[in-house]
């Protein structure tokens, strides 16, 4: 059975002492309210990581990401955070190819799919965005495009590799703006993304990745878009900064 998983996207919010607050919350409430096997994931800004890891320990049900790493090993490379560092402090995941970083940073396939294998090679394991813009849906271009994001972005791993990647689905059209994808829309895009799976790695490596869906998810619309067949959990960005919106989400899978 694939993971079913939470993942709160916190992007460029809370100051230290916020973030620690809010984790802190987040984690007695999982420690009371979570009963069954899914997971809390909270990737925050890189400054909070190494204090998270710390207070996390204990609780199984609850894991630290990041929301990106640089490609190259080390180097001259200022302002930026490798892949190592991010491993060193006890982070599990690391968010790649948000739609915000390939809008604003320039971000492409190509460099996402070099991305991926650093942060694989540091036993991490990449929450891999893809997701088409509101004028690649409204001409019908949505499926090419997804294809070609999994083709160029994460389809070069083995079979060992890609086990370890979480995908996540989130229309960009969706993200932030209250307008979330049909549970309908989502599951159709879900499905063709295991399809695609499939036909590259077989059905059981299929069968085993979890897909999440992003795009403004909260307690409401949760429950429906993950009783879809596809969707196994759900990448959370604005509901993920009140700790009970985050929680109730989760707990759709208890
Ligand atoms: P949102 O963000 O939930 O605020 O739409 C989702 C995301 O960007 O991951």
């Amino acid at each position: 059975m694939r993971k079913k998983i939470v993942a709160g996207n916190w992007k460029m919010n809370l100051d230290y002492n916020e973030g620690l607050g809010l984790f802190s919350e987040i984690i007695n409430m999982v420690k009371d309210e979570v009963t069954g096997t899914q997971e809390a994931v909270v990737c925050s800004p890189f400054i909070h990581l190494h204090s998270l890891v710390q207070m996390a320990k204990g609780y199984n049900k609850v894991a630290v990401g990041a929301q990106n790493a640089h490609q190259a090993e080390s180097g001259a490379y200022t302002g930026e955070i490798s892949a190592k560092m991010v491993k060193s402090v006890g982070a599990a995941y690391v968010i790649l190819g948000h739609s915000e970083r390939r809008q604003y940073f320039g971000e492409t396939n190509e460099l996402l799919a070099k991305k991926t294998d650093t942060v694989l090679a540091h036993d991490l394991r990449p929450i891999f965005c893809i997701g088409e813009t509101l004028q690649e849906r409204e001409s019908n271009q949505y499926f090419d495009v997804i294809k070609t994001q999994l083709v160029e972005g994460v389809f070069h791993l083995d079979e060992a590799q890609f086990a370890q990647v979480v995908l996540a689905y989130e229309p960009v059209w969706a993200i932030g703006t209250g307008v979330t994808a049909s549970s309908a829309q989502a599951q159709e895009i879900h499905a063709f993304i295991r399809i695609e799976i499939a036909a590259k790695y077989g059905q059981e490596i299929a069968n085993n990745t979890t897909i999440l869906y992003g795009g403004s998810c909260n307690p409401k619309n949760a429950p429906e878009l993950f009783a879809q067949p596809d969707i196994d959990g759900g990448l959370i960005g604005g509901a993920s900064l009140k700790s009970r919106d985050f929680i109730d989400i989760v707990k759709v899978f208890n």
